[in-house]
């Protein structure tokens, strides 16, 4: 059977920028570890941020596309708790590129309706990144086409960890019974609390790990590997991974025989 997922929603009838056809299935919310960026570049002898550079012009495309499609949350990495260890000029290039991006993207977000939000430990980026994310999530707060969030100086065990801090904090001022906190609960303490899991996880250039992305919310998200180095992502491209995950059985831990009795 194929997906039957009910967070997940039926395809618009729009027509679409891609010559593929419309997956049968929206994801509500799609999640991108957009990988590849440093060996497109590198194959090119360009330097790294080069590679990012073109990377963004992918993101403006996702974002349109998912937009267009219906999908209620898309979960962009844009930048790891790791990240903050490559080479100055990398992580400056990124910066840069992150400002550029907020500073010329924010017209798109508000003709299209698309809320900006960022999770991750902010405190650690330079002031003017930090500023326009503020001043863009504030501009666009009320928008509800869709919520962009861009994950940056983001760490899953980070942010596992703060949660756990929170509640510590509730239990350590009598606030909380340990015996009481459930996943619910616990979910409600992390970054972003009224944002569903993702129903899909991409990865592109052939990767096949998490990599600290979203420990706790990718628990039953299903993951396409797409083999494209991130700057190459197409439209095309895209859409084969929702006709990925349009053809996958979500199971959730149940038989199938469960699932058919529904
Ligand atoms: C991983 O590729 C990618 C990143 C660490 C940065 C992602 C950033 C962008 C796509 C820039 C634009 C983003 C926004 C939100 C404007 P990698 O460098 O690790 O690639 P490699 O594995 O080939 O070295």
């Amino acid at each position: 059977m194929a997906n039957s997922d009910s967070d997940a929603t039926v395809a618009p009838l729009r027509s679409a920028s891609s010559t593929t056809p419309l997956p049968a299935v929206i994801p509500r919310h799609v999640a991108i570890i957009m990988d590849g960026n440093g060996r497109w570049a590198k194959k090119r002898f360009l330097p790294r941020v080069e590679g990012h550079r073109n990377g963004a012009k992918s993101v403006r495309m996702v974002v349109e596309e998912a937009r267009r499609l219906g999908v209620r949350h898309l979960t962009l990495f844009a930048f790891s708790t790791e990240n903050w260890q490559r080479p100055q000029d990398e992580v400056g290039g990124l910066m840069r590129l992150f400002v550029n991006y907020l500073e010329s993207e924010l017209d798109l977000l508000l003709r299209n309706g698309i809320r900006l939000r960022a999770m991750g430990d902010l405190s650690r980026l330079p002031d003017g990144v930090r500023e326009l994310l503020t001043r863009n999530e504030e501009k666009t707060k009320d928008l509800s086409g869709m919520d962009l969030i861009l994950a940056v100086s983001y760490g899953g065990r980070d942010e596992v960890l703060q949660a756990v801090k929170k509640i510590a904090r509730k239990i350590k001022a009598g606030e909380v019974d340990p015996e009481t906190i459930t996943e619910q609960m616990f979910a409600q303490s992390l970054y972003l609390p009224d944002v569903p899991d993702p129903e899909l996880l991409i990865r592109t250039s052939d990767e096949t790990r998490i990599s600290n992305f979203l420990l706790w919310q990718l628990a039953y998200s299903e993951i396409v590997v797409s083999p494209v180095l991130w700057p190459d992502f197409t439209i095309d491209e895209f859409y084969r991974c929702l006709h990925v995950f349009a053809g996958r059985n979500r199971r959730f831990g149940k038989t199938q025989e469960q699932i058919d009795s529904v």
